[in-house]
């Protein structure tokens, strides 16, 4: 019996399915893309059901489901929505999340800060770190071993996201640091390894006059592509740049590293119906990857 084609069912909270992760689901080698806009929790259960009782449970490794969309915080419930609508372990597909790229763009952030420095040895800042995209670097940060320390303006935003790591991360060393208290660590970029400025697109995190002639420093990353970027200094096309000993990493320096994880994470989800993709288990196929 011939393989059943590669459907991927997208489901996006945007009244437009995203054009970026249609592009690539077919470039990861999905053969029939089914695009649904617009969609909330209510929506999900009679598509889920559609998806998994059409084909035999031996075939359900041929059909998964992406879901994705802007508002990160709807995504996660839809993804939520998703795994209840299954019927058990066999009438069910694999599914991945990546709400605005946030997993696979925080995924390839530690992926590629894990390749120039021993974060379990480093003490890391997140900058912007409360973010759909910096709460889960400091949680990949934190599973790392590394000690992570969550900025925000609002020092009770950063408590509620270290507390979320240490819900998933017992033994996290997470702290939380506010932006806007003058003698916090978040203004001293320059006692850290590592600086990831994950703040909102256009925001000036980190200025020159704060990292220069740090004996501490050893990586600096930006995953803020609007001018101004995050951390003076950095181009966004830097990719690994070596600036008095500091290492330099852009949002588009980034990029590539992240497309490939994507198209991994999707090809990955045909090989079994079992799979449940979010931050945790897109970092950990990432880091098993060759690049
Ligand atoms: N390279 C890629 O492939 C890629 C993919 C996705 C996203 N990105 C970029 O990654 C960054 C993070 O994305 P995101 O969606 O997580 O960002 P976001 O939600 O827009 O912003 C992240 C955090 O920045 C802080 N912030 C917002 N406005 C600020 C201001 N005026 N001053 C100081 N802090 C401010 C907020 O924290 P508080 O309110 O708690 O202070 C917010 O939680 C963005 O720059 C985005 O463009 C890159």
């Amino acid at each position: 019996m011939s393989a059943k084609r590669r459907i991927l069912v997208q489901l996006d909270n945007d009244h437009f399915p995203s054009v970026f992760d249609r592009v690539v689901a077919i470039d990861a080698g999905v053969e029939e893309l089914f695009s649904y806009g617009g969609i909330d929790p209510e929506h999900v259960e009679s598509l889920v059901h559609g998806a998994i009782f059409t084909r035999g449970p031996a075939d359900l490794k041929s059909t998964a489901i992406f879901v994705g969309g802007r508002n990160v915080t709807r995504a996660e419930e839809i993804f939520h929505a998703v795994q209840r609508s299954f019927i058990g372990g066999m009438f069910r597909t694999s599914v991945m999340l990546d709400p605005n790229g946030a997993n696979t763009t925080a995924s390839a952030a530690v992926l590629t800060a894990s390749r120039h420095i021993d974060l379990a040895h480093a003490k890391s800042l997140v900058l912007g770190g409360t973010g759909p995209v910096g709460q889960r670097v400091a949680l990949l940060l934190a599973r790392q071993k590394s000690a992570v320390w969550v900025s925000s303006r609002s020092i009770d935003r950063a408590q509620d996201v270290c507390k979320a790591i240490l819900d998933k991360v017992p033994d996290a060393r997470v702290f939380p640091t506010a932006e806007n208290a003058a003698d916090s660590a978040a203004h001293h970029p320059e006692q850290f390894q590592l600086v990831i400025s994950a703040a909102a697109a256009g925001v000036r995190t980190v200025t020159q006059q704060q990292i220069q002639s740090s004996p501490a420093l050893k990586l600096l990353m930006d995953l803020n592509a609007v001018p101004p970027l995050g951390i003076e200094g950095i181009q966004v096309t830097d990719s690994g740049r070596e600036v008095n000993g500091v290492l330099h990493f852009g949002a588009i320096g980034i990029g590539g590293t992240k497309m490939k994880i994507h198209k991994a994470s999707i090809a990955r989800l045909f090989q079994s119906n079992d799979q449940s993709l979010d931050a945790e288990q897109i970092f950990d196929l990432a880091l098993r990857m060759e690049f």
